[in-house]
Parts: C-alpha cells; sequence; structure tokens
C-alpha cells in the first residue's frame, strides 16, 4: 500500500534536481560530441603531425612556426609538393564515416606560391567519394572554404588536401564539420549525440569537468578564456586523461565555454560551469598556487560571469557578443574547484567566494565537499559549511558499489534542509569490474527516490561521466557510447531519462507498506548481492520473452560474484570472504554497517526474481 499525502504542502522540486555532467574523459569532446572530423586539425598535438601523412612520395612534410596563423597557435604544416596532384591526408577519428548525398563544410588556411588548393574525400580503397577546389593560393595566410557532398558513402576514408602545382606550402586549421550540427549551429554540435543529452532533459549542464578543471600541474588546468573567440586564435593544451594507451590525447577547445553557454541555451537547461581554485588535482600531487599568486585565478572567475551576463560595453561581455551573443546568457550558478580538500581548499575559497558574493550577490556558488565519497572527509568538511565557510550548494561525489547506492537512499533524509544545498555533481554505481549492468541502473534508481524525498536538500545531481568513445576509454561505467556512426545509452542512461523527464513540482510525504506488494518481475541475469535460500528459489528461471536465460540448479557456477569468495552454506548463498577481501572491494569502509542483504521472495505464480 502505497500512502500520499495529497493535502500535504510537500517539499518543492527544484527544475534543476536531474541534469548532466560533461569533461572531456573518453574523448567526450574532440572525436565525440564536437562535430569537427579532422583530428589535430592545426598540428598542436603533442606530436604535431600526429594523424596526418603526405599523399605520395612526392611530398614531404614538416612543422614549422615562422610567421604563424596566431601566436596561440604556433604550429603548421610545411608541406613540400614536387608532382601536382599531391598533398597531405588525414583519416579523422579511426577513419571517416561520411554518408552519401549529405553536405559537409570544409576550410583551411593557406599560403604558398601560387596555383590552387583542392579537397578530395576518398573511401578506404582510394576511391574518390567527392572533391571541391577551394581557391587561388598567395604568399599572405588565407582562410578558404568549400562544400563537399559524397557521392557515396565512405567508410574509414580520409580528407586529401593537394595542390595543383608543384611548391612548398603552409597550411593550417583543416577542418571538415557535417553541415547538420544539433540546431545547425556552425562550429557545432554532432547531433545524434546532442539530441541523447537534449532527451534526458537535463535542467542543468556542469561543464568542463571534473579533474580535467584541475589539470595535472596549474599549466594543464582548464582555462576557459583559452576556449573563446575564433577557432584558430584558440590556445590549446593536452588532455589530462592522455595515457599510454591514448599518448596524443588532446583539447582542441573548439568545443569552448562559448558553444557549452549555447547548448545550454538551445536546451532550455542551465549552465554550470566549475572554474579551477588555484590548485591542480590533488590526487595527482598538482600544487596549489601560493595565496599571494591567487589574483588572475579569482579575476578569471569575475571574468567568467562577465562573459556569460556583462552588457556588450564591457570587455568580456564584448567578446561574446563578437561571438554572435549579445544578449546575455543569464548564468546563475558557479562551482569553484572539483575535487579539492583540506585548509588549502578552504583558504583559497574563501576568497573566491568573497570577491563573486561582493560582485555578484545573486550568483550561486557552488563549494566542493573534496574527493569522491571519503565520507571521513564529508564530515569534516560540512562541519565548516555548516560553521565558518559560506556556499549555496555544496559538491558531493560518490563512485561506489550498488550495494552502497542501496544502502544509501537514505543518505540525505539526515541532513540539515537549512544548510546548503547538495549538488550530487558526480555519481554512477560501480560493480567490480566497472561494467555498465542493470543492477548499476537498479541500484541508482533506488538512491534516487533519497533524492527526491529530499528534493529541500538536494537540488541538484548527475550521473558521470556522461560519454565513451569505443576504443578510446579511460574510465567506466560511462551513460551514453559512441563511434563514428551510432550512439546508445547504458541502463543507466535510461534511468537518468526515466528521471529527467518525471521531474515533478512537488514532493509529498508518502508511506510505503510493502509488506503485501507483489515483487516486480525481474528479467535477466541476477547478480550476487542477494541471498538466496536454496528452499526458496529453487526452481525460479529467469526468462526473457520466451527465453531462459537462466535456470538456478543450486550452485553459484555463471553467477556474476564479487567482494571476494562466495559459495551455498546451508542452502543459503554466502558471501565467505575474509574481511581483507570486502575491504579491498568497499574501501575504506565499515562493511559491518551495512545492510548486504537483500530480502529475495519467491513470485507467486510469475518467473524472476527481486534483486
Ligand atoms: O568522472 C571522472 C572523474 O571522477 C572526474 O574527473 C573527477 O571529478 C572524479 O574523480
Amino acid at each position: 500500500h502505497v500512502t500520499i499525502q495529497g493535502d500535504a504542502q510537500g517539499v518543492p522540486f527544484s527544475p534543476t534536481m536531474h541534469g548532466v555532467f560533461f569533461e572531456d574523459i573518453n574523448y567526450a569532446a574532440d572525436g565525440g560530441l564536437y562535430a569537427e572530423l579532422i583530428q589535430n586539425r592545426s598540428f598542436e598535438h603533442r606530436d604535431h603531425l600526429y594523424a596526418w601523412k603526405p599523399t605520395s612520395d612526392s611530398v614531404a612534410i614538416e612543422i614549422a612556426t615562422d610567421n604563424p596563423l596566431h601566436a596561440n597557435n604556433p604550429s603548421f604544416c610545411r608541406v613540400a609538393v614536387e608532382t601536382a596532384g599531391a598533398g597531405i591526408a588525414n583519416g579523422g577519428y579511426d577513419g571517416l564515416d561520411l554518408e552519401q548525398g549529405a553536405k559537409y563544410l570544409v576550410s583551411l588556411h593557406v599560403r604558398g606560391p601560387g596555383g590552387n588548393v583542392f579537397v578530395i574525400l576518398r573511401g578506404a580503397n582510394g576511391e574518390e567519394a567527392a572533391k571541391a577546389t577551394l581557391g587561388r593560393v598567395t604568399g599572405e595566410w588565407q582562410h578558404l572554404e568549400g562544400q563537399l557532398v559524397p557521392g557515396s558513402d565512405v567508410r574509414d576514408g580520409r580528407l586529401e588536401v593537394v595542390f595543383d602545382q608543384p611548391g612548398t606550402f603552409d597550411v593550417d586549421m583543416v577542418s571538415l564539420f557535417p553541415a547538420d550540427t544539433f540546431h545547425g549551429r556552425r562550429n557545432g554540435l554532432r547531433k545524434d549525440l546532442a539530441q541523447k543529452l537534449a532527451d534526458l532533459k537535463p535542467g542543468f549542464v556542469r561543464f568542463p569537468g571534473g579533474c580535467i578543471v584541475e589539470g595535472r600541474t596549474l599549466d594543464n588546468a582548464y582555462q576557459w578564456k583559452d576556449t573563446v573567440g575564433p577557432i584558430w586564435q584558440r590556445k590549446q593544451n593536452y588532455n589530462l586523461w592522455t595515457n599510454r594507451d591514448n599518448p596524443q590525447y588532446h583539447q582542441t577547445y573548439g568545443l569552448g565555454f562559448f558553444e557549452f553557454f549555447q547548448f545550454c541555451e538551445d536546451i532550455g537547461a542551465e549552465a554550470v560551469p566549475i572554474v579551477n581554485c588555484g590548485m591542480a588535482c590533488q590526487a595527482r600531487r598538482g600544487q596549489p598556487a601560493p595565496m599571494d599568486e591567487l589574483g588572475p585565478w579569482v579575476q578569471d572567475a569575475l571574468d567568467l560571469v562577465e562573459f556569460a551576463n556583462g552588457p556588450v560595453d564591457t570587455k568580456w561581455g564584448r567578446v561574446r557578443a563578437e561571438m554572435g551573443h549579445p544578449e546575455p546568457f543569464n548564468l546563475k550558478y558557479l562551482g569553484v574547484g572539483n575535487e579539492q580538500w583540506m585548509e588549502d581548499y578552504f583558504e583559497r575559497y574563501l576568497v573566491f567566494h568573497q570577491a563573486l558574493a561582493a560582485q555578484y550577490p545573486d550568483l550561486q556558488i557552488i563549494s566542493t565537499s573534496g574527493p569522491q565519497a571519503n565520507d571521513g572527509y564529508y564530515q569534516y568538511a560540512w562541519q565548516r559549511f555548516d560553521n565558518d565557510v559560506p556556499a549555496d550548494l555544496v559538491d558531493e561525489h560518490y563512485y561506489r558499489s550498488p550495494q552502497w547506492f542501496l544502502a544509501n537512499s537514505e543518505r540525505y533524509d539526515r541532513y540539515d534542509p537549512q544548510g546548503p544545498k547538495v549538488f550530487a555533481g558526480e555519481f554512477a554505481a560501480h560493480e567490480s569490474n566497472r561494467a555498465s549492468t542493470l543492477r548499476a541502473a537498479v541500484s541508482e534508481a533506488a538512491f534516487m527516490t533519497g533524492l527526491w524525498r529530499n528534493a529541500d536538500v538536494v537540488t541538484m545531481a548527475s550521473y558521470a561521466p556522461l560519454f565513451a568513445r569505443e576504443g578510446n576509454v579511460q574510465w567506466t561505467p560511462d551513460l551514453i557510447w559512441f563511434n563514428n556512426t551510432e550512439s546508445y545509452g547504458t541502463p543507466s542512461y535510461y534511468v537518468q531519462a526515466m528521471y529527467g523527464q518525471h521531474v515533478p513540482d512537488v514532493s509529498l510525504p508518502t508511506e510505503v507498506d510493502a509488506s503485501e506488494v507483489a515483487a516486480p518481475q525481474f528479467r535477466g541475469r541476477v547478480g550476487v548481492g542477494t541471498w538466496l535460500t536454496q528452499a526458496e528459489f529453487k526452481d525460479i528461471r529467469v526468462t526473457q520473452g520466451e527465453q531462459v536465460l537462466y535456470e538456478w540448479d543450486g550452485s553459484l557456477d555463471g553467477w556474476d560474484k564479487f567482494g571476494g569468495d562466495w559459495s551455498v552454506v546451508d542452502g543459503v548463498i554466502r558471501q565467505t570472504s575474509e574481511a581483507e577481501n570486502v575491504r579491498a572491494f568497499v574501501g575504506d569502509e565499515d562493511w559491518s554497517d551495512y545492510t548486504l542483504e537483500l530480502k529475495a521472495r519467491k513470485l507467486a505464480g510469475r518467473e524472476g526474481f527481486l534483486v
């Protein structure tokens, strides 16, 4: 029985309750949401010629830096062509995959001794799918543009930039974009991926991270000013998530703060930018800026608000207007720092808070509660927020087991509704093998009932991370996977969609008496997290449609197991691992605090399990 007090006043719901967390991890930006198809278009990768090669042996290429397009974009490709019709080629991200009849916009900057420059789209076997003349080459840098419409589908293809006479040419900023981007924006977003985000009906978009805000060192920190203005003037950086498998992971900042704000506006979501608090990533031992060098970092935060909201006659309001948006973006939220902790953080945060609150008293300032799910530290941080450290919202992160999520659906029942609001800025249930599973998604859904019940405490929540490009993955699980032509959501995506698409106005007091409630039918594979008695379940089958997926024979063969050893003892499935093993799975938490046992019941007249 469910009793809802319909005449109660209830707790008003924040329209920002469910949002998305965007970070350039797993190739989420370049090679992902940002629709640019050319990789290393401006030769600024650590390996400057990465993804480029000559079209034939009659071409020699090298990197040059004399008299570049812009000081922020110092490298370009010098192409020495011996035979007419030759040049350089780029296969984008894992080969170009383009659609027959679709329009693609191509552009580049070039200078050289004369002649014409052409672009050609070729398929995997070198077959020509489209060709265009971009124009005449002169001794000065010129920006040339054109269109390509493939006469056939291109799979694993490449774009060639070729010259119709021998000579030495300089080439930079070679760009190929689908004309059909999300909301038809120039320099825009890949349509299917942006639509997947829009379909979640997010109340906010948090960007640009994540650890990427912090940087490995302060030189690598995300600087929003590097990401605005003409794309060939943006100062690029390597990506913090670069690793041995993806040594060339790079940030072009083609998807920059203007594009983020514009996307938020396009989908009706609040923008929630996070700025660096003058500290590099503590988990990577990055050093904080000394307190007497904090000024520029604080100024960047103030300038960001001006960029978003300032009149067009202010310095940064003018930059926004010149980019095509004279109206303010109406920024309401700003996060200071990502996962930073202890006194180094509070000392710096207080300086930011004072400056921001003085100049922008209506701005909602978000503080971080420190490293992910370190509850011991969270308690300390919250004591500070409840006493001497002001914040409108506090950002909590937790990447924990499905059991943790189930056991924590009442987490916020004990938070003070009068204190700062909670921004659950990054969360995801992590299986021990970090797979995206139905069980993880269900545990997140269960946990989120607690967010709704405490809508006066939690006003924002976002799953993390958002995207993963197949073959370029630094972190799992993720919400949305994609390759060049397809994208799909994990079970957790559908949980976020279910919640985001049904945000209520008010949360009413509700009582649930489960004693007579028929258990919902669970179809699919059952994970261990449930204690099942052999007597109760010996005749249970898991089916999907007509297909029998699982028939329990009383053994544990074929089950997903985690948290050490499991076995059937006296007819009951039990975890038999040593405490040590369990601790390895649950981290520093005291396992005995959790209710691991979930009552499973035989489902009268049905086939299935309640997990
Ligand atoms: O979401 C991946 C990472 O997890 C984020 O960058 C960071 O904030 C957290 O540690």
